[in-house]
């Protein structure tokens, strides 16, 4: 008998369309595309370099840096950026920051290598992190970088480092700061540093006190990453001074300089926010207004200068500079019946989209301008490879190009190889010019560590 044929089902959906409509929250977004990046077609950028294409543009870095500078300088004598390598540690990257007047705020030896291969003195390196191998903490001592100390057994270290390589002539002590972590809201970033409220900063001021070899000079908290309440700098700022009261009271030592971190927001959206990033992130002026009067404070001696003031800001600086351009694959319908599309790039590629609800717009403007809520699906193979839910977009088709906006901070130097490989970087400079400054990765890049054993060799066994 003839099996019965089954008809094709395919759940209904009611799409909203979003566009041109008025409703009682306003105006539905009309659509928006992205064409160019500082003047150039990205629709002739991704047919040059390929896609997925990871895109750079150093006006954005540039003017954000010049940003900073102009909202801190302006309101406290002696800033100094540092310029957070593990946001985003490419070259090109780094090299911006530098020209822009920034130091290089390092977490591991390599970090250190890199900027030192880069051109910058190890007088201008802030060395922070809970890891810091002994090569480079030799090369901190001996050239003079910011260390920032993150336990009492890395004081230890220290102590048994400039011993055994001394210090430069005229130093009788190796000038260093204490991380300090402090209760300042939920979201409070204990783990590193010394805390303030049980005491045990106090505790590595008096043990520094103590020490033949090191002197405490400076002041170190990190509050944690995109806080857009400023007020919780404000609170950090007022705990510092206090602190550096103290130590100068019962220690004796004055405090040089003093490190507020990175932490500051961009415009993305986080997805538990209320708001968009574009309206709840305060502007750079607004961070600088809460921190540069109530650090301004700190009581000084006749002919005492206000301490330093370093930032080691990362997202704040890139995230709005980067782009991921990715180009559609297919078109499909999942179980409820909305639309998803898979695009050419995975989340081994957008680490923060567990964070962020990313922007994502077309290259090009559609003939429909009727608007659906997509899933972005990645290329991986796996489940999880979600890139975002609910992108309202129009009518895509196989081969058009999306831009998955403001993604400089953490994603590239998060990512990893799987499945298809690392894309290239392009950077586009003020000129219009276009750069490769990561090559796109071949398999036989990243096999090259892969060792297979003697006894392994020679393929499958005979059936
Ligand atoms: C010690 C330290 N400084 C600076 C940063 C940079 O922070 P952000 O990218 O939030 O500005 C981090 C990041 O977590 C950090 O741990």
């Amino acid at each position: 008998m003839a099996s019965p044929e089954r008809r094709l089902y395919e759940k209904p959906v009611l799409i909203r369309h979003q566009s041109g409509l008025q409703n009682k929250f306003g105006r539905a977004p009309g659509l928006r595309v992205m064409e160019e990046l500082d003047g150039i077609p990205l629709a002739s950028l991704a047919e040059r370099f390929g896609s997925p294409l990871y895109l750079i543009s150093e006006n954005a870095i540039r003017r954000k840096v010049q940003q900073f500078r102009r909202a801190f300088e302006t309101r406290y004598p002696r800033v100094r950026l540092g310029w957070s390598y593990k946001t985003n540690y490419l070259s090109a990257v780094c090299s911006i920051m530098h020209q822009e007047g920034s130091w290089a705020e390092v977490v591991s030896g390599h970090e250190f290598q890199l900027a030192r291969e880069l051109g910058v003195p190890a007088s201008r390196i802030i060395y922070n992190g809970p890891h810091k191998d002994d090569d480079s903490l030799r090369e901190a001592i001996r050239g003079g970088a910011r260390i920032h100390l993150d336990h009492l057994e890395e004081i230890a270290r220290v102590e048994e480092l400039v011993r055994e390589c001394g210090l430069p002539e005229g130093v009788a002590k190796l000038p260093v700061a204490i991380r300090v972590n402090m209760q300042l809201d939920a979201q409070h970033w204990d783990r590193f540093g010394f805390n303030l409220e049980s005491g045990r900063a106090h505790e590595a001021a008096r043990r520094l006190a103590d020490s033949a070899e090191l002197e405490l000079a400076g002041l170190h908290t990190h509050v944690g990453t995109y806080v857009d309440n400023v007020d919780i700098y404000r609170r950090a700022a007022g705990r510092m001074v206090e602190l550096a009261l103290w130590v100068r009271r019962y220690t004796g030592a004055r405090i040089r300089w003093w490190d507020m971190g990175g932490g500051f927001a961009t415009r993305n959206t986080l997805h538990w926010a209320y708001q968009s990033g574009e309206v709840s992130c305060p502007t750079m002026q607004q961070y600088a207004e809460a921190i540069c009067p109530v650090l301004s404070t700190l009581p000084l001696e006749p002919g005492e200068e206000l301490p330093e003031l370093f930032f080691e800001t990362g997202r704040a600086l890139i995230d709005e500079a980067m782009h991921l351009v990715v180009r559609v694959i297919s078109e499909r319908r999942l179980g409820d019946g909305s639309r998803a599309l898979v695009v050419d790039a995975g989340v081994n590629l957008l680490s923060s989209t567990a964070w962020y609800r990313y922007d994502v717009i077309p290259v090009r403007s559609q003939p429909s301008m009727i608007l659906e809520e997509t899933t972005l699906l990645g290329n991986l193979c796996m489940q999880i490879d979600v890139l975002r839910k609910g992108v309202p977009l129009p009518a895509l088709a196989p081969g058009d190009l999306l831009v998955v906006r403001h993604i400089g901070a953490y994603n590239l130097s998060q990512s990893t190889q799987f499945i298809h490989g690392r894309p290239p970087v392009v950077l586009v400079d003020p000129h219009g010019g276009a750069h490769v400054v990561r090559e796109k990765e071949t398999p036989a890049y990243w096999r090259q560590l892969d060792r297979l054993p003697g006894h392994l060799a020679g393929g499958s066994s005979p059936a």
